[in-house]
């Protein structure tokens, strides 16, 4: 039976870092995958993490099972984390998750419990993955316009103009912010006019959150989450703790809903826990625990967050580097996009050519469409990106 499978296609990303693996040649660069790296170019657990898991290993007295939706010291805090004063406790239910990807998968089926007619629109271009749980699960995807290939930024006039076309019943995929394709991102002025068509056409937002923290700051970056929170009768966030807390291999994410009332949201947190029942029974919990620790104990919690500012602002200063040293060779600004980027991404708007040029000669890894990891550079490694740019005719 198993012969009759069909081989599939490799997700790029991943394919990308086995690719990268293989490649024996010295100095190669990889900027494809989504993981931060330090100035050495290793993936450090936080301060705050570690300590956290030495208090976990001196006080866990049980591994039995959690809640079906999981522990909702974990639930509490990360809804806190996400929605801050927007939050209200009579209209939230909330369901731990295997990473952020659980939570879009698990928020995906719940939009299609609750209407199985469903479409959803997703930004052009966004995760590859997104797209490809979609097919896998046979649920019509709906691109809209989003990035301007002229600018380098939104392209918010296209972007409006294919919202529009959503329906009742309809859910529309957000970045919450840092872009995770092209590091291209709304403003709040945009998140506002974004509402207002949510509003108009009564589709449901499901805001994708996998990188708070990595952009302007915690607060800063969930602010139009907040905004749609705070406006919109039903709301869907899926968000990740991969990479803010830096536990990629721990897999832990939330999936909230926002319901119209505390009667749906007996009923949503009800297929919320019977959707986690069928797919895996119980949530992991370790990551969880530790997410926990760190936004309940104070200490742990200012360490974590200066940790993350660390991060953040390492990741902006690489980008003004790059952008100075692109403008010095280009003698031009048309780069200058790079410093306006949030998040750990950017897009270059290369061709497929010129990025297997720039992997081909100069040992460099981008995602296919031209995506690059700031996070995947250091100062020794921007002047040698920046060449091989100028060099491949970007
Ligand atoms: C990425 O976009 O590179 C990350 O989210 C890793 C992944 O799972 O694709």
């Amino acid at each position: 039976m198993l012969s009759n499978l069909k081989p599939q296609e490799p997700d790029k990303i991943l394919a990308l870092m086995g690719e990268f693996k293989a490649d024996t040649r010295q100095g190669k660069i990889d900027l494809g995958v989504g993981v931060y790296k330090d100035a050495t170019g290793h993936t450090p657990v936080m301060r705050a993490v570690k300590e956290a898991e030495k208090r976990i290993w001196d006080s866990q007295t049980t591994k039995s099972y959690t809640a079906l939706a999981g522990e909702a010291d974990y639930r509490d805090a990360m809804t806190q984390m996400v929605l801050g004063d927007v939050l209200d406790a009579g209209r939230t239910a909330s369901l731990a998750s295997v990473g952020g990807t659980g939570a879009l998968r698990q928020g995906f089926e719940l939009a299609r419990m609750a209407n199985p007619a469903m479409r959803v629109f997703y930004s052009d271009p966004t995760w590859p993955n997104h797209v490809s749980i979609l097919k896998f699960m046979g649920v019509e995807a709906v691109p809209y316009r989003y990035f301007d290939n002229a600018t380098r930024g939104v392209d918010f006039e296209g972007m409006k103009q294919d919202l529009a076309h959503a329906v009742k019943g309809d859910v529309i995929l957000l970045h919450g912010c840092c872009h995770g394709l092209t590091g291209a991102n709304l403003t709040l002025d945009q998140w506002h006019e974004v509402v207002a068509i949510l509003e108009k056409t009564g589709a449901i937002p499901m805001v994708d959150l996998a990188y708070q923290g990595f952009g302007d700051g915690l607060e800063e970056d969930a602010a139009g989450t907040r905004l749609i929170a705070s406006r919109l009768p039903e709301v869907l966030i899926a968000a990740s703790c991969s990479k803010n807390f830096g536990i990629y291999r721990d897999r832990s994410g939330i999936l909230i809903a926002i319901t119209p009332d505390s009667a749906t949201r007996d009923l949503t947190q009800g297929a919320m826990a019977f959707l986690n029942r069928q797919t895996f029974s119980f949530p992991p919990d370790h990551g969880a625990r530790i997410v926990a620790t760190v936004l309940t104990s104070p200490d742990l919690a200012t360490d974590w967050r200066a940790e993350l500012e660390e991060v953040r602002k390492g990741m902006l200063q690489l980008r003004e580097l790059l952008a100075a040293e692109l403008r010095n060779l280009s003698g031009s600004d048309r780069f200058d996009f790079v410093a306006h980027h949030r998040g750990m991404f950017s897009r270059l708007g290369a061709s497929p050519e010129q990025v297997k040029r720039i992997k081909d000669d100069f040992g460099i890894y981008l995602v296919g469409d031209s995506r690059l990891n700031i996070a995947g550079l250091n100062n020794d490694t921007v002047p040698i990106l920046a060449r091989a740019i100028i060099d491949a005719g970007v």
